[in-house]
Order: C-alpha cells, then sequence, then structure tokens
C-alpha cells in the first residue's frame, strides 16, 4: 500500500534550511495496522503528511497505492487525498452550527453529492461509531470520546484505502482512548489499511507493527504482539 524510500523533507526558514527527515524508507502492506512512535520533534507528523499528500518530499520516493505521489501536481495530489485517504488529528475540527450528520457530510459536500444522500451516509457512520443516539446533537455538546468518534466517522466518509491518524488519542483518558483504538482494530479487521503516531505505548500495542523514529530516521520496527 505504501512504500517509502530514502525521502528527505527540510523546512526552509527565513536564513535556514532545518532538515527534518533523513532517507526515511518504509513500507506498509495493504490491510496492514502499523504505529509510530517516538519523541516529539522527530518528524512523525512530518512523515504522516506526506503520506497524506498534505505536503512533498524534498527528494526519494513515495508510492501510495501504486501511484508515484512524489512526482505528482497538487491537483493530482488533492485528487488522491479526497478518493483514498482519511484523516484523523489530535484535536477534532467541526463547523460548530452544523449538527453532527452534516459535520460527517462534509466531505460529500465537497465532492458534490446531493445533502440528501450524503446525510444518510453520515447517519450510517454515526450509528456504526456509536453515536446513533446523537443524531440531532452539536458538536460542542461531545465529550472528547465522542468527537474523536464523529473525527472517525467523517473521515470514512468516502471509504478511504488509508486512514491516517495523527495522536487521535492524545487528548483522551485511557478508557476513551481504549474505545478509539478499539474501533480502529475493527476497522483495521474489516480490511482498511492504518498508520497511527501516538506516544502511548498501549495504543500502539494495537497495531500489527510500531516504527520508532528518532531525529528525523526509522531507527528500528518491531511487530507489536512482540
Ligand atoms: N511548517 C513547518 N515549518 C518549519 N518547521 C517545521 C514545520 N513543521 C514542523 N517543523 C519542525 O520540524 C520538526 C519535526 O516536526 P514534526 O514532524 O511535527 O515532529 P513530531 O510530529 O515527531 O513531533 C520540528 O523541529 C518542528 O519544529
Ligand atoms: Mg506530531
Amino acid at each position: 500500500m505504501i512504500q517509502v524510500r530514502a525521502v528527505d523533507k527540510s523546512y526552509t526558514l527565513p536564513g535556514q534550511k532545518i532538515p527534518v527527515l533523513k532517507k526515511v524508507s518504509l513500507d506498509v502492506a495493504e490491510g496492514e495496522f502499523v504505529a509510530i512512535m517516538g519523541p516529539s520533534g522527530t518528524g512523525k507528523s512530518t512523515l504522516l503528511n506526506l503520506l497524506g499528500c498534505l505536503d512533498v518530499a524534498d527528494t526519494g520516493s513515495l508510492i501510495l497505492d501504486q501511484n508515484t505521489i512524489s512526482k505528482m501536481d497538487d491537483r493530482a495530489l488533492a485528487d488522491i487525498r479526497n478518493r483514498k485517504l482519511g484523516f484523523v488529528f489530535q484535536s477534532t475540527s467541526f463547523v460548530d452550527y452544523l449538527d453532527l450528520p452534516d459535520n460527517v457530510a462534509m466531505p460529500g459536500f465537497y465532492s458534490g453529492m446531493s445533502r440528501a444522500e450524503s446525510r444518510q451516509r453520515a447517519i450510517e457512520l454515526l450509528k456504526q461509531v456509536g453515536l446513533g443516539h446523537r443524531l440531532s446533537h452539536l458538536p460542542g455538546q461531545l465529550s472528547g470520546g465522542e468527537s474523536q468518534r464523529v473525527a472517525i466517522a467523517r473521515a470514512l466518509f468516502n471509504r478511504p484505502r488509508l486512514l491516517l491518524a495523527d495522536e487521535p488519542t492524545g487528548n483522551l483518558d485511557s478508557r476513551n482512548s481504549g474505545e478509539i483504538v478499539k474501533m480502529l482494530r475493527d476497522l483495521n479487521t474489516e480490511g482498511l489499511t492504518i498508520v497511527l503516531i501516538t506516544h502511548d505505548e498501549t495504543v500502539a500495542k494495537a497495531a500489527d507493527k510500531i516504527f520508532f523514529m528518532q531525529d528525523g530516521k526509522i531507527e528500528a520496527s518491531c511487530n507489536a504482539s512482540q
């Protein structure tokens, strides 16, 4: 599903270039659930943004679902993003005055689906993440764990092939974190490939494999069950 080969990425600030990723290579197989761990500032989010076609590498090659994304322009990247990828971040972002189905249906509005059809799909997804009893609620009326479940429902709207999650349980207590992890595991069992960044070893252990990053490099990997 993902092949990263010798990818470098630096950020340019006025007067200086800050190297972040240094010859990063990694593979993620279709249907795999991998976690990425490592200290703050080590380049985990930078790597996830490259996988998510939100940014481009300086050098090296990146293949996503047989598409060479390291050679694509912005429009082609946006197309891959919309058709194949779902994103979940540590902080959720919703439109406060829209109810949960409209928030979850947001990707449908962008792709031109009718309001009725996109709301119907959103309601099914909200039921799937256990929020069928919260359909008329506004985002501000939810707990942290519920918000993250809504974010997952929205990420699933376009039936992504790959879910990218950047510390999705970072703001949650251990019980809510456990529920989100179980949900991700279930989605993975149904065939969704997942790349998850986390600080939390308990969360990482839900994955099939853990990559450890340090100073912009992948230092090690292990099977999570070991
Ligand atoms: N847009 C940016 N511009 C400049 N520097 C950045 C930018 N994004 C991240 N960085 C820097 O790149 C390094 C890696 O950041 P990041 O990938 O967010 O690390 P992590 O997710 O592992 O905490 C950090 O030193 C950070 O300050
Ligand atoms: Mg980060």
